[in-house]
């Protein structure tokens, strides 16, 4: 069995592409071995592109003004459940830029309320929404929804600053991740990658404060720029297009041996660098697939970054399963 425990010499040697061949086949053996190589689906609904933010790479940050901003209405998220769990998808996301208003929490406190009675356990509910306070959070959980999705975005508080306007802290990040899991959800988190002024060094870093936050789910992806935005047009990034799939396959591969229990996606943004991004993804050892189910009128305007694919999924040729809710392991062994 490969080392679980890695030195952070040992991480940059397989970042700087020591030998991958190796540790492709090392990840997808692990994976084989430890979670099985069912591939887990989660419908991604994108409920609103209203964001309080500003963060300093995201296409739908408060300051663009060329979006369109929208809303869901409560039928239409709805609706779109009811397509997941036809579809036998196991679980849905709800996303949305950061919103605190009060208007908000309720929308969402509602809708998870409704998913929970009109599904009863039959479909997981997964939350995307950004920082909130622990209250909002523990009534999102009364209300059913039962794991959570905040990427830290960099492990490193220098680099964070760097790509965040000032009063955005990595600390502050980390403490809402925290409240999260003292709260009893599932916690995924996750990291950007070949953003402007990031090293393989930091990357590195980013692993190991993965297994120290000890994780149930991780999304990470490479960064791809929007040019709307301040990072775009401040900074390039040190590594090419093509490097950032690679290293985010190394990244995947990496994180499988030292975390072979989590659930760890194949994200959106490594298919819009590479048309084989996610099925490159599942083979050296991610499991989830969050299929875009958000009405495709709105799809175009949930930017990110350029490019953004706002296609079906062609899910043939991966082992799915089906009307599963696809709890990750580890989450299960807690
Ligand atoms: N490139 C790649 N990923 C991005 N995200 C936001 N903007 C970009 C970008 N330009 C990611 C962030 C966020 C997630 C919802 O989308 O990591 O947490």
């Amino acid at each position: 069995m490969p080392t679980l425990n890695m030195t952070k010499k040992e991480i940059i040697e397989w970042l700087s592409g020591a030998d991958d061949a190796t540790l492709f086949e090392r990840s997808a053996a692990v994976r084989d071995a430890v979670v099985g190589d069912s591939v887990y689906l989660r419908g991604l609904i994108e409920v609103s592109n209203v964001c309080r933010k500003d963060c300093l790479y995201c296409g739908i940050r408060k300051s663009n003004l060329s979006v369109d901003r929208y809303e869901l209405t409560t039928e239409q998220v709805l609706d779109a459940v009811a397509v997941a769990v036809e579809q036998k998808f196991g679980s849905v996301v709800l996303q949305s830029g950061e919103q605190t208003s009060a208007m908000f929490i309720d929308f969402i406190e509602n809708i998870v309320r409704e998913i929970t009675v009109k599904y009863d356990g039959v479909v997981g509910i997964t939350l995307s929404l950004g920082e909130q306070t622990e209250s909002t959070f523990a009534r999102w959980k009364n209300a059913g929804a039962h794991r959570y999705l905040l990427r830290m975005e960099s492990s490193s508080a220098d680099l964070y600053s760097k790509i965040h306007p000032s009063g955005y802290s990595l600390r502050q990040r980390l403490r809402s991740i925290e409240t999260l899991q003292r709260l009893n959800y599932q916690v995924g988190s996750g990291v950007m990658i070949g953003l402007p002024f990031q090293t393989i060094d930091h990357l590195a870093d980013d692993l190991l404060a993965m297994v120290r936050l000890d994780i149930d789910m991780c999304g990470m992806g490479p960064y791809v720029e929007h040019n709307q935005t301040p990072l775009a047009e401040l900074c390039r990034s040190a590594f090419s297009p093509a490097e950032r799939v690679l290293l985010t396959l190394r990244m995947v591969a990496l994180l499988r041996m030292m975390m072979p229990d989590i659930n760890i996606a194949a994200t959106t943004a490594t298919e819009t660098l590479d048309p084989l991004g996610r099925a490159k993804s599942v083979a050296v050892g991610a499991n989830v697939i969050m299929p875009n189910i958000t009405p495709s009128v709105f799809r175009d305007k949930y930017c990110l970054y350029e490019g953004k694919t706002s296609a079906d999924l062609d899910l043939k040729g991966y082992n799915i399963a089906y009307s599963c809710r696809g709890d990750s392991k580890r989450s299960r062994s807690r």
